[in-house]
């Protein structure tokens, strides 16, 4: 099935069910708090919210579309068989309530109707996830049954917590919900093979998940206390990539009619086969599509914003480019135009505009690339141990207009890393280091630990221990990373920080260490750590003898932290200096993740 026949099927099967097909949004939101679209209700929020009333605009209350989204939060992940920077969406929508509204059993039934009968997807190979109940709101039972009465067998439905089944709000206020969401088996052959192996498995990707069927019937307002909604919604939401790959039993998207024509080119000019440089080729396709769409709602490169977005995606695609050994990687755009100019409008005639803009953005990174890296390469020959000065990585960045992840990226090939403590140094010298600049200009991974290592996993203790604080104790900890430079903490948390709330996280961080607390080892074994209230996640895990670390002091029964950890750490929290949030991101659903650096 091509990606036209899917679109026209899905949007073809809710007009003759008394949707009105809505276009598209922009990427760019009406709503100044969020960056970018990520998701086809975000155009139809204040209906969602009762605020206005779909039918006086629409004339109907159920709505479909097929919604151009971009995640950023993914982009390292690009190259896998799932994750894309542009993605389309399709969903429906019923808004509000009168006697023609549907909710659970109309959106299930829509849902069952669609895959299997339209779709011919067989049913067997379905598993389903409920809300399970948390903080006051109850289990789906409903949808429970309602699953049960279209044939899918009870050991396939799976409850799951908040943190995958509480679906929203896309910003810190607005509507949201207990969802259920369709996960397809794609077969053995791609799977880890764990008993355990389903939904969300951490371990590979055999189930993924193609739609989500949101019930909204909350608000989540600014005092951040959930409200019932005046009315009740469907907000759904397919993962068109992934559901067409499924049609046509590719493992990826790339390997449908979406990309294959412009991998093919790929081939012929370069030489080089996709089977064997599958990451890069799919970055570049990737990339020239979320470049020509961004461009293509008015994005202009720059550093800040949507700008920093686009100039980053232009110009990792310009690299990946050049490593495959295309020339002129803009005549692959010719190939999306083909495919979307009639879906999109606002592509059909825009071709040369669009061009000029990504092009002239390339030719100014070309200036600068080659030279670039014949610089790196000297720094690379000269360093010590391995690692690229600050300084250096940020000369790079300064003058040769190299993105921070970039050169990170050319240097993690070849088993390097950059110090990102002095690189942040050298920029903090030359530019004031707003809060949302930094949130964009670092991301990225390294792998070290050390002396810098011991002073953030302390930090770490006392980031989790704010975090409950300030957020409440259903925080709890989803996975924890460390290098040399930054630490980075993903936390059960079903929406955005507020800049308010990381505010006081931070300072209360910084508190801490000012205290000049003592950071106490005590072995002990797993029960008696348990019993005296240190903190444990994945129990199953650890050893008959823990260490548990305190800060604070351990026999008082007020401290700030208690956990069990195998360490290192610093001995007392004055060796940190000052602790800083540097991004707040969704990790995955329901989970957060903080990255945060000590600065000396
Ligand atoms: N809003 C939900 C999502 O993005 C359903 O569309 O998953």
């Amino acid at each position: 099935m091509t990606s036209q026949e899917l679109r026209d099927k899905f949007l073809t099967f809710f007009r003759e069910r008394n949707h009105k097909i809505v276009p598209s949004s922009s990427l760019l939101p009406t709503d100044p708090s969020v960056l970018l679209t990520t998701a086809g209700m975000q155009q139809f929020s204040l209906y969602l919210s009762g605020k206005k009333d779909p039918v006086e605009e629409f004339g109907n209350r159920h709505l479909a579309s097929c919604q151009k989204c971009f995640r950023t939060g993914d982009i390292e992940e690009i190259g896998d068989d799932t994750h894309h920077t542009f993605f389309e969406m399709l969903g429906n929508w019923s808004i509000g309530q009168d006697e023609n509204g549907y909710f659970k059993s109309g959106a299930i039934k829509f849902a069952m109707d669609f895959l299997v009968d339209e779709l011919g997807l067989d049913k067997n190979n379905f598993y389903v996830t409920v809300f399970r109940g948390e903080n006051g709101i109850e289990k789906d039972e409903e949808a429970i049954n309602i699953w049960l009465e279209h044939g899918i067998a009870r050991d396939r439905i799976i409850e799951c917590s908040a943190k995958d089944n509480f679906w929203g709000p896309v910003s810190n206020i607005g509507p949201c919900g207990p969802c259920s969401e369709i996960h397809y088996d794609r077969g053995e052959h791609l799977g880890c093979n764990r008993p355990d192996c389903g939904p969300n498995c951490d371990h590979c990707k055999r189930v993924v998940e193609i739609w989500n069927l949101v019930f909204m019937q909350y608000n989540r307002n600014e005092d951040g206390k959930y409200e019932l909604l005046n009315q009740t919604n469907i907000d759904t939401g397919i993962g068109f990539e992934r559901l067409l790959s499924i049609l046509n039993e590719s493992s990826s998207a790339y390997e449908t009619d979406i990309f294959e024509g412009m991998i093919k080119k790929i081939e012929q000019s370069s030489g080089k086969k996709y089977k064997e440089n599958k990451q890069a080729f799919r970055i570049v396709v990737d990339h020239t599509r979320s470049a020509i769409f961004l461009a293509g709602d008015g994005v202009e490169p720059s550093n800040v914003g949507q700008g920093y977005i686009l100039r980053r995606i232009i110009r990792r695609c310009v690299r990946y480019s050049k490593m495959i050994g295309i020339e002129n990687s803009i005549s692959l755009g010719d190939y999306i135009f083909e495919k979307y100019d009639s879906v999109y409008p606002e592509l059909d005639g825009s071709k040369q505009k669009i061009y000029s803009v990504i092009r002239a953005e390339e030719e100014k990174f070309e200036k600068t690339l080659k030279s670039g890296l014949a610089i790196l390469e000297k720094q690379l020959e000269n360093s010590k141990e391995g690692v690229i000065s600050g300084e250096d990585a940020f000369n790079l960045y300064q003058s040769y207009g190299f993105p921070l992840e970039l050169t990170e990226e050319i240097v993690s090939e070849k088993g390097f890393k950059i110090d990102k403590v002095s690189f942040l140094e050298s920029l903090k010298k030359h530019q004031d280091l707003s809060r949302s600049g930094a949130e964009k200009k670092f991301g990225g991974v390294g792998k070290d630990a050390g002396e810098e290592g011991a002073k953030l996993h302390t930090a770490t203790h006392l980031l989790h221990a704010a975090l409950r604080k300030v957020l409440g104790n259903h925080v709890e900890q989803m996975g924890s990373d460390i290098n040399v430079e930054r630490l980075r903490f993903d936390f059960a948390h079903t929406q955005k920080v507020t800049p308010e709330e990381l505010k006081q996280i931070e300072q209360l961080v910084n508190q801490k260490i000012k205290e000049s607390l003592e950071v106490k080892k005590e072995e002990m074994a797993l029960n008696e750590a348990l019993d005296v209230g240190a903190l444990a996640f994945f129990k199953e895990k650890y050893p008959e003898t823990v260490r548990v670390w305190t800060i604070g002091d351990p026999q008082a029964s007020e401290y700030f932290s208690k956990e069990i950890c195998a360490g290192p750490h610093a001995n007392n929290t004055s060796e940190l200096g000052t602790f800083k949030i540097i991004k707040e991101e969704s990790s995955s659903a329901g989970v957060r993740r903080i990255k945060a650096i000590l600065i000396k």
